[in-house]
């Protein structure tokens, strides 16, 4: 089924596909491959627009947090026609299972600060979250398959390797995490993978759109008291693996 969904995808898709980054450096791997036709700027946001291997993209830095990717994914959508929008970029990792490296691929998105303040404790408005677009997630799983990582670089806890990729929910927030109780409490009540800063946002301005989406993040720290340092010494690395695998997506669509 899933492979029958794949090869409709890559023999129909003329669709153009809208590629987002918070920073330059979740972007920049990507845009070397991109043959540019035309660059404008709206909003004070830069839009590439060219082919990828082919295919037809915008690439966009939408700047950090929500509202910054709400209005750049709303741009994408109604000056571009975007059909599919991809966002790429690092996060703190929420699973304790994961590495710094390790990949994402988004289930589905949850804003982990939407929600009612009460004097003891935060409700969240939504457990749930906007699903990403089936046909991309397997997209992506299937293209992370085949793809050559970066391995870890010294200095990062556990075995040497690959970077490990999982599918799972990605929680948003307009709050950088570096407290290992956030980071608890972040899994307790949304049972996330990895929490970031744009996705949600994102997310919620492609359903109400009709636009299929997914997020791709690649852990730069583990969003505890470290996460800072962290952030610094490996966000190019977590950026790097993350724009791999969205380079792996645009070269099976475009076979
Ligand atoms: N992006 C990368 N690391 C993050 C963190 N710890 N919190 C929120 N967004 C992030």
């Amino acid at each position: 089924m899933i492979v029958m969904l794949l090869i409709l995808l890559s023999a129909q898709h003329e669709g153009v596909i809208g590629i987002m980054g918070a920073m330059d450096v979740e972007l920049r791997l990507i845009d070397e491959s991109m043959i540019v036709e035309s660059i404008d700027t709206i909003g004070g946001k830069t839009y590439k627009k060219g082919k990828i291997y082919g295919m037809p993209c915008v690439t966009v830095r939408a700047g950090i947090g929500k509202v910054a990717a709400a209005h750049t994914a709303q741009t994408l959508i109604l000056r571009y026609g975007v059909d599919y929008i991809i966002f790429t970029g690092v996060a703190g990792g929420i699973n304790p299972g994961l590495r710094i490296g390790d990949i994402v691929i988004s289930t589905d998105v949850v804003h982990h600060d939407f929600g009612q303040v009460f004097p003891d404790s935060f409700v969240p408005f939504d457990t749930v979250g906007f699903g990403a677009d089936s046909m991309l997630i397997a997209l992506a799983e299937k293209a992370a398959a085949g793809l050559n990582f970066t391995p870890v670089p010294e200095g990062i806890r556990g075995e040497a390797g690959l970077p490990s990729v999982v599918l799972g929910r990605i929680a948003t927030g307009d709050q950088f995490i570096s407290s290992e109780e956030k980071r608890a409490w972040i899994e307790r009540t949304f049972s996330a993978e990895c929490v970031e800063m744009e996705g949600a946002a994102v997310a919620q301005v492609c359903k109400v759109n009709g636009v299929p989406f997914v997020i791709i993040r690649s852990l730069s720290d583990l969003a505890n008291e470290d996460a800072d340092v962290d952030f610094e010494v490996f966000v190019l690395y977590a950026a790097k693996n993350s724009s791999i695998l969205v380079k792996g997506i645009l070269e099976i669509l475009s076979r």
